[in-house]
C-alpha cells in the first residue's frame, strides 16, 4: 500500500473481453487495459465460449503484467486483488478467478470475487462519485434489469427482462442485417441517417403495467420486415431504416419502463433524484438523449459512465470490490465461480421469464 491509499487490482473475464485495472480508492483509474477477442468469434458471429476461456487463459498474465507496469505499482502496492466471480461464461470467469486466488495465495493479498452486475452497478460512483441510493437501468449483453441500489451488495430488482437482454436483441438484429459483432455499435453506426419511421415496428411492453422487458417480438419483427422486402435481401438503405427503427423501438420500451420504475423509487424514496444506466447499452448514444429527456422530465438526473466503462472492463471490477473492502468484505480462496449471481435474491421470478432473469 502506498501511504494510506488502497489500490486494487481488478480482473474481468466473464464473457469476450479480456481486461485488467488497477484503481485506488480515491476515484482513480491508475491503469484500465481491455483486450476485446473480436477477431477470434467473428467466423462465428457470436461468442463461442470454449474459444473465450481459451483466449482469456492466454492473454490475462500478458494483461496483468501491463496493467501494474501502466500504473507503476507492484503487487507489493496492492490492498487486494479482485476478479469477476460470476455470472457469466463459466469457463472465462473460471481464468479470472483461479488467476486472481493463485496470485493472492503467492502474494499474501486478501482475495476478493465480483459480482459482474455489481461491477457495472457501482460503476457511477466510481466515475461522479454518486451516493446511494439511485435508480439503475442495466442493460448489457446478458441483462436487461431495473434496480434500485441501496448500498454494497444491496439491491431491489423492479423489472427483468422476459426474453432477451437488449445488448442481445442488438447483436441478434445485427446479425440478421448482415451487420457486424458486436451489433449496438454497428447498428447505432448502420443507423445513422436511416429513417426510423418507415418501418413499423413494435415497442415491446410499452404501456402496460410494471417494469419487465421483452425483446424477442421486435427482433421477429425485424425479421418479418426483412422478409417483406423485394427478394427478401435489404438494400444499404433498407438496413439503414431498419436498424433507426430498431434501435429507436428499443429506446422508447427502454424508456417506458424506466418511467414505470421512477414512480416506484420514488415512492420508496420521495427526495432522491439520480438515475444511473449503466452496462454495453448504455454506451448508445440514442438511448443516453432518450434517457435524458425522462430524467429532466421527472426533475431526475441522468448519471451515464464515459462509454468506455459502460462495456466490460476492469476498472469496474477493481472499483467493486474496493467498495467491498471498505466495508471488510473479502472472500474465501475457495470461492467457486458462479455461473449464475442475482444482484437481488429476492426478486419474485418473472412471470413467463426463463433461467436468466
Ligand atoms: O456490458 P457488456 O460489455 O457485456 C455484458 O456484460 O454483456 O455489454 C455488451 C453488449 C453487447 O450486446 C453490445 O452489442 C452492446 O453491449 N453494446 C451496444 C453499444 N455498445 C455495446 N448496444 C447499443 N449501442 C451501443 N453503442
Ligand atoms: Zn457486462
Amino acid at each position: 500500500m502506498i501511504g494510506k491509499l488502497m489500490i486494487v487490482l481488478g480482473i474481468e473475464s466473464s464473457c469476450d473481453e479480456t481486461a485488467v485495472a488497477v484503481v485506488d480508492d480515491r476515484r482513480h483509474i491508475r491503469s484500465n487495459v481491455v483486450l476485446s477477442q473480436l477477431e477470434e468469434h467473428k467466423p462465428f458471429g457470436g461468442i463461442v465460449p470454449e474459444i473465450a476461456a481459451r483466449a482469456h487463459l492466454d492473454h490475462l498474465g500478458g494483461l496483468i503484467v501491463r496493467a501494474l507496469d501502466d500504473a507503476q505499482v507492484g503487487f507489493t502496492d496492492l490492498a487486494a486483488i479482485a476478479a469477476t466471480g460470476g455470472p457469466g461464461l463459466i469457463g472465462g470467469v473460471m481464468v479470472g478467478v483461479t488467476t486472481a486466488k493463485a496470485i493472492a495465495f503467492a502474494r499474501d493479498l486478501p482475495f476478493v470475487a465480483v459480482n459482474h452486475l455489481e461491477g457495472h452497478a457501482l460503476t457511477a460512483r466510481l466515475t461522479h462519485g454518486i451516493e446511494f441510493p439511485y435508480l439503475l437501468l442495466l442493460v448489457s449483453g446478458g441483462h436487461c434489469q431495473l434496480l434500485i441500489v441501496e448500498g454494497v451488495g444491496r439491491y431491489v430488482r423492479l423489472g427483468t427482462t422476459i426474453d432477451d437482454a437488449a445488448g442481445e436483441a442488438f447483436d441478434k438484429t445485427a446479425k440478421l442485417l448482415g451487420l457486424g459483432f458486436p451489433g449496438g455499435p454497428a447498428v447505432a453506426q448502420a443507423a445513422v441517417g436511416g429513417d426510423a419511421k418507415r418501418f413499423r415496428l413494435p415497442r415491446p411492453m410499452k404501456g402496460r403495467e410494471g417494469c419487465h422487458f421483452s425483446f424477442s417480438g421486435l427482433k421477429t419483427a425485424v425479421r418479418y420486415a426483412v422478409e417483406g422486402l423485394p427478394g427478401g435481401h435489404p438494400t444499404a438503405i433498407d438496413v439503414a431504416d431498419l436498424a433507426a427503427g430498431f434501435q429507436q423501438a428499443v429506446a422508447d420500451s427502454l424508456v417506458d419502463r424506466t418511467g414505470n420504475a421512477i414512480e416506484l423509487f420514488r415512492e420508496r424514496y420521495p427526495s432522491a433524484d439520480t438515475l444511473v444506466v449503466a452496462g454495453g447499452v448504455a454506451a448508445n448514444i440514442l438511448l443516453r438523449g432518450s434517457l435524458e429527456s425522462l430524467a429532466t422530465a421527472n426533475g431526475m438526473r441522468l448519471v451515464a459512465p464515459p462509454p468506455a466503462l459502460c462495456t466490460d472492463n476492469g476498472a469496474m471490477i477493481a472499483w467493486a470490490a474496493l467498495e467491498r473492502l471498505r466495508l471488510g468484505l473479502t472472500d474465501p480462496l475457495d470461492f467457486a465461480a458462479r455461473p449464475r449471481w442475482p444482484l437481488d435474491p429476492d426478486a419474485p421470478p418473472a412471470a413467463f421469464a426463463g433461467v436468466k432473469a
